[in-house]
């Protein structure tokens, strides 16, 4: 008996060693497993990583010409361009984005845009939303009254949430402000509202750049705000999106021109601004002709705080429109130049000078030329042509239009 219970311990004790020995084995081959896979995936992350540093690299380039190195095309003709599916169909929506920008500082840009913005929605009946771009935030200053245009200490500004790609269309309206327009046209206030910037937005762009160029962002943030503007939440409760561009090609810049159906270029009429118009023409064509912004729409470089008395602003004026022949773009006709007047930049603190500075004979001359402005972007945006309907009676792009666009060159 005793002899049995011993070949039992034993057989026992040799089958729980040989149970250990099989569990540790296993273990051991899955650690070795789950290892290599991490290495195996640390691997890729890195070869990935070198690869879009590489496109990131190329982007910014400079390049050799016959007589030394130059700059290269730039970030933002980068391939590969990703566009939001149906892009080809953005500038056959009813609403339009009117894009105000010039890559010189100072010009009026978005003097321009609140007051033809006001003249738009206060008199030619139009739904209007300014969309504040520049971190500077004159504009959002100019249509909100003390502290209202602040974000809050623990949020950014909605033009960051914007930019950044952070927000739908349907959270776009909720982040729009009513502009204050001031007693006696209250009632217009829902009918024309305001997008507010502020400084965190210099950030968002740096940031958006960033993780576009180490690959860290999945769509391509040049069209960021096309996707946003184009969305039927958007579509539906706005005609007009005006956009102050900064004066620099920022990724907001360049998010304003890829969602434009138009551009309206500012300008004062001195030899410094006017020089630096054709620049940004030049500009703005190649990325058209590229594909990158191929809808947009170059409807006018515009004169601004003109008026002085003397021949230098008519040589300027010449010098544009020589300067512009041939460009698809042309000087606008003196009656829609914003002349000089102190009521422009002392209007700040009371709203946008086109209702502030009253009825007065003596402010007709700049009001004057703010409705022609207003009246000739109006018709260029909604009556190009005489093709006002533009949308099948299902609110669809018309599909007869789309094959006539289709068919067209790309470059106006
Ligand atoms: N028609 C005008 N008459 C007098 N002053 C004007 C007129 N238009 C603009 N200004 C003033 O000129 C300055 C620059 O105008 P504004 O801010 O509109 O230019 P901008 O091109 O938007 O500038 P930035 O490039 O810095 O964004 C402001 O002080 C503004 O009040
Ligand atoms: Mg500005």
């Amino acid at each position: 008996m005793e002899q049995v219970l011993d070949f039992v311990a034993g057989v026992l004790e040799r089958a729980t060693f040989e149970a250990a020995y099989q569990y540790l084995s296993f273990a051991v081959a899955g650690a070795l497993l789950l290892s290599a896979g991490w290495l195996w995936g640390q691997a890729l992350r890195i070869m990935s990583y070198f690869r879009r540093l590489g496109a990131a690299r190329a982007a910014v380039a400079r390049v050799r010409t016959a007589s030394g190195w130059k700059e290269g095309e730039g970030m933002w003709r980068a391939e590969p361009v990703i566009q939001p599916a149906r892009y080809d169909e953005f500038p056959l929506q009813a609403m339009k984005v009117l894009n105000l920008a010039n890559l010189k500082g100072g010009v009026g840009k978005t003097t321009l845009a609140a007051n033809i913005g006001a003249a738009l929605a206060l008199e030619r009946g139009k739904r209007v939303l300014l969309l504040d771009l520049d971190f500077q935030g004159t504009l959002t200053r100019m249509c909100l009254t003390q502290n209202e245009w602040l974000p809050s200490e623990d949020g950014d500004s909605p033009a960051s949430w914007l930019v950044g790609g952070h927000m739908d269309g349907a959270q776009l309206r909720e982040f729009t402000t009513p502009v204050n327009v001031g007693v006696g046209v209250g009632g217009r206030r829902s009918r024309f509202k305001v997008l507010p910037a502020y400084y965190d937005l210099a950030t968002t762009e740096n940031r958006v750049l960033v993780e576009w160029l180490t690959g860290d962002r999945r769509k391509d943030p040049r069209y960021t705000l096309a996707e946003i503007l184009y969305s039927p939440a958007v579509q539906r409760e706005f005609d007009v999106v005006i956009i102050d561009s900064p004066p620099r090609l920022s990724s907001g810049g360049v998010q304003a021109l890829c969602a434009a159906s138009h551009l309206l270029i500012p300008t004062i009429l001195d030899r410094a601004s006017t020089e630096s118009v054709s620049t940004f023409v030049g500009q703005v064509s190649k990325l058209k002709t590229s594909g990158i912004c191929p809808h947009i729409d170059m409807i006018g470089v515009v004169g601004t705080m003109s008026g002085a008395a003397t021949s230098a602003e008519d040589d300027e004026r010449e010098f544009l429109k020589d300067a512009l022949h041939s460009k698809g773009i042309h000087l606008l006709s003196k009656e829609m130049e914003m002349p000089r007047r102190a009521a422009f930049p002392y209007a700040l603190p009371r709203g946008i000078a086109f209702w502030a500075m009253g009825e007065a004979q003596s402010v007709q001359e700049p009001k004057n030329a703010i409705r022609a402005l207003a009246r000739y972007v109006d018709e260029r945006m909604f009556n190009a042509g005489g093709q006002v309907q533009r949308l099948a009676p299902d609110g669809r792009p018309n599909e007869r239009m789309l094959r006539r666009r289709r068919g067209r060159p790309r470059v106006a």
